[in-house]
């Protein structure tokens, strides 16, 4: 927003009462994300999920959603053998597989135990929140991150709901054989990680947050969006390297073990997922594009990993108990200052950026562009075809190419 209307908006909000100065806060957000959305091509296929999402706010209306799903299905009659990798994933696929009811789940889940918490106390900026005059003693702490730690799992049962619908979506139109023996890989995976996410908070934290806002606007553009690999970019790349991201840092700093062998297992499983976008994507890009699609490819997915980055702010919790006490403003501020936050986009970023260049979306034309916000450092890291899941699980980066 331009600095005038902000200095506007900021004095509107000193003077207006709690509620409306909530719902004026809301609305500038949302304004927000159409105006850093910058390629128009990006703003038509965006722009009619945003709606939905953030103004109509879909996903919180207590019923189901209904998305029109438009991609056509690819038959092959004659089953070739066509892509030598994505058969050697399909086969490790069906060796890794794991069955969620044989997880420790007798393990007790105690919020009043820190020894065995399910985030550390730091993973919060409770210093920046006295700073706003909200003091919380040991047992609103452990509370709060107990909440912070079911919104995070919300979101991520959520996001994998996505991911079992676009797997199954992209196992239909993607047209390499092999590829689809593998998707249905992925379809049982996602199908499992709903299981054990959902399972894992309904039984052990008992708390199940709504789907975030720009997280329904992402899934909802997916979902409605025709062309195979715009589902195949936003799910395997863009969302999976959001989870991959998210998972690999809660799993290094949670102390709570049933969790930590649920997200284990998990990340098996999407770096495989992330290894196949990356195989599927690569050819595709080079071979089937035009460089204007191409382009717009490229300016789509660094529109979303600016949403990603800007927009996962935990408004959710916000609104359930901190709105009485602090401005929007200051909620957000509360948000990206805490290391939980800074930790997770860190490493979502390492892992999403050089996946985008493997696949041919990282030109010297948009390079600067993500220069410019700071994810330049990214550049050279490892992409996901040279990543273990132990190195994801330990936090690893061969990376650093060679040359
Ligand atoms: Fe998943
Ligand atoms: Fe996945």
């Amino acid at each position: 927003m331009s600095s005038t209307a902000s200095a506007l908006l900021g004095r509107v909000m000193d003077i207006v009462p709690d509620g409306v100065r909530r719902r004026l806060d809301t609305f500038a957000d949302t304004l927000e994300v159409f105006i850093q959305i910058r390629d128009p091509r990006v703003l038509a296929a965006m722009g009619p999920s945003a709606v939905r999402g953030l103004v109509l706010q879909r996903g919180k209306q207590g019923a189901p959603s209904r998305m029109g799903a438009h991609h056509a299905a690819h038959f092959d009659w004659t089953y070739p053998s066509d892509h030598p990798a994505m058969r050697d994933l399909y086969e490790r696929a069906k060796a890794g597989q794991w069955n969620g009811s044989d997880l420790p789940w007798a393990t007790e889940v105690d919020l009043e135990r820190p020894d065995v918490g399910i985030l550390p106390d730091d993973f919060l900026a409770f210093d920046v929140l006295e700073g706003y005059g909200v003091r919380l003693d040991a047992r609103e702490r452990r509370r709060m991150l107990h909440d912070a730690a079911a919104w995070t799992l919300s979101q991520f049962l959520h996001g994998e709901q996505g991911a079992l619908y676009a797997a199954a979506q992209v196992t239909e139109a993607v047209q390499f054989f092999d590829g689809k023996l593998y998707g249905a890989t992925q379809v049982v995976d996602e199908g499992r990680h709903v299981e054990v996410f959902h399972r894992y908070l309904d039984t052990k934290l008992q708390k199940l947050y709504q789907v975030n806002d720009n997280l329904f606007t992402i899934l909802d553009a997916l979902m409605t969006d025709g062309r195979w690999d715009m589902k195949f970019l936003g799910m395997q790349i863009m969302v999976e390297g959001l989870a991959l991201g998210a998972f690999g840092t809660i799993h290094r700093m949670t102390k709570e073990p049933l969790l930590k062998a649920l997200l284990r297992n998990v990340i098996q499983d999407e770096a495989r997922h992330v290894h196949y976008g990356v195989l599927a994507l690569r050819e595709h890009f080079r071979t089937a594009l035009s460089e204007r699609e191409r382009q717009e490819r490229e300016a789509w997915a660094f529109e979303t990993a600016l949403l990603m980055r800007n927009r996962f702010l935990a408004f959710e919790l916000y609104e359930e108990s901190y709105a009485h006490r602090l401005t929007r403003t200051q909620w957000k501020d509360f948000v990206v200052r805490s290391k939980g936050l800074s930790t997770f986009r860190d490493v979502m970023f390492r892992r999403m950026v050089p996946n985008l260049r493997e696949i041919g979306l990282l030109s010297d034309r948009v390079r600067p562009h993500y220069e410019a916000v700071g994810l330049g450092q990214y550049f050279e890291g490892a992409a996901a075809d040279r990543l273990t899941a132990q190195m994801i699980l330990d936090d690893l980066d061969p990376g650093a190419r060679a040359d």
